[in-house]
């Protein structure tokens, strides 16, 4: 009777597995990033003990504006919660409110490998774009990066190809200090989300509808005005064939398939009803349709980001509560690493 009471107790108590996720602040949120990813993330929280913080340190990196980083961070971090991401469910946070990830972030590059950087392909990509600012920050970038993740003992982290290989690399190095020094971090896995729809850019539906595509006529932000997501709607490529018709097949109608594909997410119909819905009717109806139900449901997304954005005393409250919580964590672990690596005890 004993041990089955405390085996009850050991399950009842089970701790949610934790997750987290840096995002860049590096531009608007796009309806792509959206029906793709964050649409899914409310309910995350359901499963997961979910941290989420702006990568504020990290935007260092590449040059800024100082007053555009300062608003795209808050800006950012007010479209997250417009588009569902709850502050009381969820850890949301600045990155460079909690000291620890910089002072986790130097140890760390202490037990990184110069080799191991030079390998990196996203530091061999933007110091080929970025010749003239190949500073020491954008090599040691993926140091940070695991202090971030191993501060918070993450069991899952939610990544796109692009940020596999530094995943990777925190596994290595949460591998390396703890074979050093004894079980100090979680060894992290990547989390390969549930896929939303695939959105791709209305001009060009070969490539992804991107975030930080400066052009923009391609890309719909969910906090662009009804007028300018309806004209960029208008103006989405279709196809050039004779036929005209609304029909799945994004091998010879990649733009139209696209458009389907976002109709589909916004509407829940599928492609079947979509093609029924249209027959006879030609691209001069289904584009302006499928703008119209991209601005419905963009709406109160938009009004609410603007709302959290002008309360500037509510969005400081989310980062404030954020951060604390969130530094509760953060400064357990990095105490245990001072220990091990035998730094002297913090006397305060
Ligand atoms: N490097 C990530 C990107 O460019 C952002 C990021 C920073 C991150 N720290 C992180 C992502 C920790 C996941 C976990 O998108």
């Amino acid at each position: 009777m004993y041990k089955r009471g405390n085996e009850m107790d050991t399950i009842n108590n089970e701790k949610k597995k934790v997750m987290l996720s840096g995002i860049k602040p590096t531009g608007d949120l796009t309806l792509g990033s959206y029906l793709g990813a964050i649409k899914n993330w409310a309910e995350r929280a359901e499963q997961f003990d979910c941290y989420y913080f702006m990568a504020d340190l990290h935007a260092l990196t590449t040059r800024n504006d100082p007053a555009t980083l300062r608003r795209r961070t808050l800006e950012q971090l007010a479209q997250y919660v417009a588009c569902g991401l709850d502050p009381q469910k969820n850890t949301l946070f600045l990155q460079s409110d909690v000291h620890e990830h910089a002072e986790l972030g130097w140890i760390l590059n202490c037990y990184t490998m110069f080799g191991e950087l030079s390998r990196m392909t996203q530091f061999k990509d933007k110091s080929a774009k970025n010749a003239e600012n190949i500073n020491g920050g954008l090599f040691t970038y993926p140091a940070l990066m695991a202090a971030d993740i191993l501060l918070y003992q993450a069991d899952y982290v939610p990544v796109g190809e692009d940020q596999k290989q530094h995943c990777e690399l925190t596994r290595d190095i949460a591998i390396r200090f703890n074979n050093l020094y004894g079980e100090t971090f979680k060894v992290p896995e990547p989390y390969v989300p549930k896929v939303g729809a695939r959105i791709m850019d209305l001009l060009d539906p070969t490539s992804k509808m991107s975030k930080s595509d400066e052009i923009g006529n391609g890309r719909v932000c969910i906090m662009d005005a009804p007028e300018d997501i309806a004209r960029k709607f208008k103006r989405a490529v279709t196809d050039s064939d004779t036929e005209h018709c609304v029909r799945y097949d994004p091998q010879n109608k990649p733009g139209v398939a696209n458009l389907m594909s976002i109709y589909s997410a916004v509407t829940g119909e599928s492609f079947d009803a979509i093609e029924r819905e249209f027959d006879g009717k030609g691209y001069g109806v289904f584009k302006p349709a499928v703008g119209d139900a991209v601005i419905e449901m963009l709406r109160p997304i938009r009004e609410e980001a603007g709302r959290i954005i002008a309360d500037k005393a509510y969005l400081r409250e989310i980062y404030t509560d954020g951060a604390h919580r969130a530094q509760r964590i953060a400064s357990r672990t990095l105490r245990k690493v001072y220990k091990k690596v035998g730094l002297v005890e913090k006397p305060f």
